[in-house]
C-alpha cells in the first residue's frame, strides 16, 4: 500500500505539471482553481483561472463584484452554477471575516462538495485529507481491479475509504497532486500508457485485461435532445436580448429572444408552425433570413439543435415589453453562452 503513494509522489516529481494553483497556501486561490477544475481541463482552465484572479485577487474583491460581471469571466467555461454558487460563498466567507479552516467549515460553502474540500483542505493547510475525482476513480479501480460500479452510494463510499487508506501517511497536498495528475497524463480514460507506468507490476486491471473496462458505471446518462430557435431583431443600431430565469440550464445568462419546439423542424415548416407566429404574436416578421441551422451544442444530459433568425419587425412593441433594446455594438459586453457567441460571432461581422 505504501509502494503505492511513494510511486505515484516518485512519477509525479518527475513528470507532475507546474501549475499556478500549485505549490501556493491560499485556500482562495486553490478553491477558485478547484471549482473551475471540476468539470473543465486544465488546458482551457488555466487560462480562465488567471484571468479570474487577476480579476479576483482576493475574497473580498469576488465578493463585492456585481454577478454579471462574474458570470462574464466565467463565459464558455460552461456548468454557470459554479460561477453563481462561488459568487455567493465568497459573499458568505467575506461576511464571516476569514477563510473556513476545518473541512465541516469549508465542506458547508456553498458549491463545495466532498471533492473539492478535501482538495482546499489538503493544498491550502496540509490536511489529511484525499480527494476522489474522475482520475482517482480511474486509478485506483483500475490498479485494484475493483469493478464495482462509481456512481452508486454504496461504490462512492468504498472508493473515498480506499482513496484515504493508499494515502496512508503520505504528504496529502503531494500525494493528492500526485494522483491526478497520474489520471491525467499516465493511466488516460483511453490508450493509457501501461508500457511504461511505474505501477505496471502490481496493476490488477493490467494483470486481468481489464483496464479497457474500468472504472465502470452502474447507468448511462440519459441525453435528451432539445430544439432551440434563436431569433436577432435587427433594429438600426439596436437589438433585443433576454436574461434567463431559475429553473433551466444557464440561469442567469444572457441570449437572444429564443423559443423551443419538441421536435426539429424545416425551415419552411418552422416558420408556417404555431409556434413561430406565437412567439411573434401573430405579428409576423417583415423579413427573415436564416443565419444558422441545426448548430449541434452538448451539454451533459442535453444535446441542442439551435436555429438562428435575423429578423426586421414592422412592430416591435410586444419585443420591446418582453426583451431587454440593447445597442448591438454592446452585446460583447454581457455573459453568454458559449452558444450563443457563436451566433453573435455569425451576425457581427466587422465592416460588412
Ligand atoms: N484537476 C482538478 N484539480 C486539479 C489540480 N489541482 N491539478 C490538476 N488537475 C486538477
Amino acid at each position: 500500500m505504501q509502494e503505492f503513494a511513494e510511486k505515484l509522489i516518485s512519477w509525479y516529481r518527475e513528470n507532475g505539471r507546474s501549475l499556478p494553483w500549485r505549490n501556493i497556501q491560499d485556500p482562495y486561490r486553490i478553491w477558485v482553481s478547484e471549482i473551475i477544475l471540476q468539470q473543465t481541463r486544465v488546458a482551457q482552465g488555466y487560462e480562465y483561472y488567471e484571468r479570474f484572479v487577476r480579476r479576483f485577487p482576493d475574497v473580498r474583491s469576488l465578493a463585492e463584484a456585481e454577478e454579471d460581471e462574474v458570470m462574464k469571466y466565467w463565459q464558455g467555461l460552461g456548468y454557470y452554477s459554479r460561477a453563481r454558487h462561488l459568487h455567493a460563498a465568497a459573499k458568505a466567507v467575506a461576511a464571516m471575516g476569514h477563510f473556513p479552516a476545518t473541512y465541516e467549515e469549508v465542506r458547508r460553502l456553498q458549491g463545495v462538495g466532498d471533492y473539492t474540500a478535501a482538495a482546499i483542505c489538503a493544498f491550502a493547510y496540509g490536511l489529511p485529507c484525499a480527494v476522489v475525482d474522475g482520475n482517482v476513480y480511474r486509478v485506483i479501480s483500475r490498479w485494484m481491479g475493483i469493478d464495482e460500479p462509481i456512481d452508486t452510494t454504496a461504490g462512492k463510499k468504498l472508493f473515498a475509504a480506499l482513496a484515504r487508506e493508499l494515502m496512508g501517511k503520505a504528504d496529502a497536498a503531494l500525494y493528492n497532486q500526485a494522483i491526478m495528475d497520474f489520471g491525467a497524463l499516465q493511466c488516460t480514460p483511453a490508450s493509457p500508457n501501461c508500457l511504461f507506468c511505474p505501477l505496471n507490476d502490481t496493476c490488477m486491471a493490467l494483470r486481468e485485461g481489464k483496464v479497457g473496462e474500468l472504472p465502470r458505471k452502474s447507468k448511462k446518462t440519459k441525453v435528451t435532445e432539445r430544439y432551440f430557435h434563436y431569433v436577432f431583431v435587427c433594429s438600426g443600431a439596436y437589438t433585443y436580448i433576454n436574461k434567463r430565469g431559475k429553473g433551466d440550464i444557464w440561469q442567469h445568462l444572457y441570449e437572444l429572444p429564443l423559443f423551443e419546439t419538441d421536435r426539429p423542424m424545416a425551415e419552411e415548416e418552422l416558420l408556417a408552425s404555431e409556434e413561430w407566429s406565437g412567439f411573434f404574436h401573430g405579428n409576423l416578421p417583415e423579413s427573415v433570413t436564416l443565419v444558422a441551422r441545426q448548430v449541434r451544442h452538448v451539454l451533459s444530459h442535453r444535446i441542442l439543435l439551435a436555429d438562428c433568425h435575423e429578423v426586421v419587425l414592422k412592430d416591435e412593441s410586444a419585443f420591446a415589453k418582453r426583451f431587454q433594446r440593447v445597442l448591438t455594438d454592446d452585446l460583447q459586453n454581457f455573459a453568454v453562452p458559449r452558444l450563443v457567441s457563436h451566433f453573435f460571432s455569425l451576425l457581427l461581422k466587422p465592416n460588412q
